[in-house]
């Protein structure tokens, strides 16, 4: 992409109505664009970010063995009266009436909708199971303060996938493996987020937890023992379908001590060695659920067993904030300068800045590298305005590409351009030919994740 056709509208001013850096730099690197209170357009950067991360989640849901499918944004009361959940979830719900006097909701989560596909799609017998079916689509909750921009908007993108296993231990191997896929997930993303025991509110029962990122603005109060940041699930290679590594994953991510305040215990809390303890905050990226057949009970999602008899399916749902996502990383990673992505998720692979536009020989060395960085599979963003060089690097900053090339006739005399880290600072000057090279070698690992689903 170009600068010059780009349409990035960034902001030279603080936005008033922003009260974290998050929201704010996302304003002025022209990311978002606030509709009404908790709604958002995503401008084109913005939005380049929102399906990187749609497609990470994409292909960790994927090699799990879990499948897309697409559930529309507005659901019939209907399914919601089945499970009781009209009448309880109160004014979070935006509900709706068409022409026909019929009642719809715009869809806060989608238990009833996936409980309902399951038991119409002739699924018969507990030989069509362990299934996990999922989505990335947009939810509505009228929240009573939405704030933080993306963080807590009314309007939101979750993913939201749904388990059907014939047993509690079936289902509760997809809770651990939904676990793994996240653990993966968010380490693509360039975030360390916590498996914290979470408040399995009216069901009760252990089988929940939040995944934090840390940061001083998130809106939990979180406890953990500091040996949990240590851990990292790295390149391992896990067979999804195995209970045994699965679980073992589980336990290793999870013996520590890590609650939200929902679950805190400070009895247990005490028995962490005190220079270990941390009271900190952190934002809630996700969470995982077993609930066992609170939906198919009622809703008729049933299978037969191998003696013949027909029980309901067991199920969790597992939700990932798409959207917050956003906000999160940009809270664990800037500086005063603006945003710094990590390579997994960024907009633009690097940022080429042309130091004196219009000289010959510095433009055509700019499109030169321009064209190879793009049949290396890369996608720059090249700063061909007419524009001083420190304003240019002002706005490489503030958007926050990890890596500037720039370009200028005193350098090229020579042969050379710079390639500039942006989160250390650090510039190196190397040929344009090695340039490329590098940028394809520290973006192969990024690039080379298509997942065949299996
Ligand atoms: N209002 C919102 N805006 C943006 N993301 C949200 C919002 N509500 C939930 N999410 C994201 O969706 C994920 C799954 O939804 P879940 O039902 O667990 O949310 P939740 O526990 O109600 O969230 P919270 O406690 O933050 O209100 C959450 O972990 C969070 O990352
Ligand atoms: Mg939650």
């Amino acid at each position: 992409m170009r600068l010059s056709r780009y349409f990035l509208p960034v902001l030279k001013e603080d936005p008033k109505e922003a009260q974290i850096v998050s929201h704010r730099l996302m304003l002025r690197a022209g990311m978002i664009r606030q509709q009404a209170a908790g709604i958002y357009s995503w401008l084109p950067l913005g939005y380049k970010v929102l399906r990187r991360i749609e497609q990470i989640v994409h292909e960790e849901q994927q090699r799990a063995g879990h499948i897309p499918l697409l559930m529309p944004t507005l659901q019939p009361a209907d399914l919601w009266r089945e499970s009781g959940r009209y009448d309880d979830y109160g004014e979070e719900m935006l509900r709706i009436r068409d022409r026909h006097k019929r009642d719809l909701l715009y869809g806060p989560t989608n238990e009833e909708m996936i409980t309902d596909i399951f038991r119409s799609g002739n699924i018969s017998s507990y030989k069509d199971l362990p299934l996990t079916l999922y989505h990335i689509q947009w939810k509505f909750r009228d929240e009573i303060r939405p704030r933080f921009g993306v963080m807590r908007g009314r309007e939101f993108l979750m993913k939201d996938g749904y388990n059907f296993d014939l047993t509690k231990e079936d289902a509760l191997h997809a809770y651990n493996r939904h676990l793994v896929t996240y653990l993966r997930t968010y380490e693509r993303m360039g975030l360390q987020a916590i498996p914290m025991r979470a408040d399995g509110g009216p069901i009760g029962g252990d089988y929940t937890h939040e995944f934090l990122v840390l940061a001083d603005t998130g809106e939990s109060e979180v406890f953990y023992d500091s040996e949990i940041t240590d851990l990292t699930f790295g390149d391992r290679q896990i067979d999804y379908d195995s209970k045994d590594q699965c679980q073992a994953v589980l336990e290793e991510f999870t013996s520590r001590y890590a609650r939200t305040d929902e679950t805190h215990d400070d009895a247990l809390f005490q028995q962490v060695p005190e220079a270990r303890r941390r009271v900190a905050r952190g934002i809630e990226v996700g969470q995982i659920f077993y609930f066992g057949t609170k939906y198919s009970e009622p809703m008729g999602a049933t299978v037969v067993t191998p003696d013949g008899s027909r029980v309901p399916v067991h199920m969790g749902s597992h939700g990932i904030g798409v959207s917050r996502l956003l906000g999160a990383i940009i809270e664990a990673s800037h500086d005063d300068k603006g945003i710094i992505w990590p390579e997994g998720v960024t907009p633009f692979h690097a940022g080429i800045v042309n130091l004196k536009q219009g000289d010959s020989a510095t433009d055509s060395a700019c499109e030169t590298i321009y064209a190879e960085l793009r049949a290396a599979g890369l996608d720059p963003l090249y700063d061909d305005r007419d524009e001083r060089a420190g304003a240019k690097f002002a706005g490489m900053d503030l958007i926050g590409l990890p890596w500037r090339v720039t370009v200028g006739p005193r350098g090229l005399a020579n042969g050379k351009v710079e390639l500039t880290n942006r989160r250390s600072g650090e510039s190196e000057e190397m040929s344009p030919k090695d340039i490329v090279a590098r940028l394809s070698s520290i973006y192969a690992p990024v690039l080379n994740t298509a997942v065949i689903d299996k």
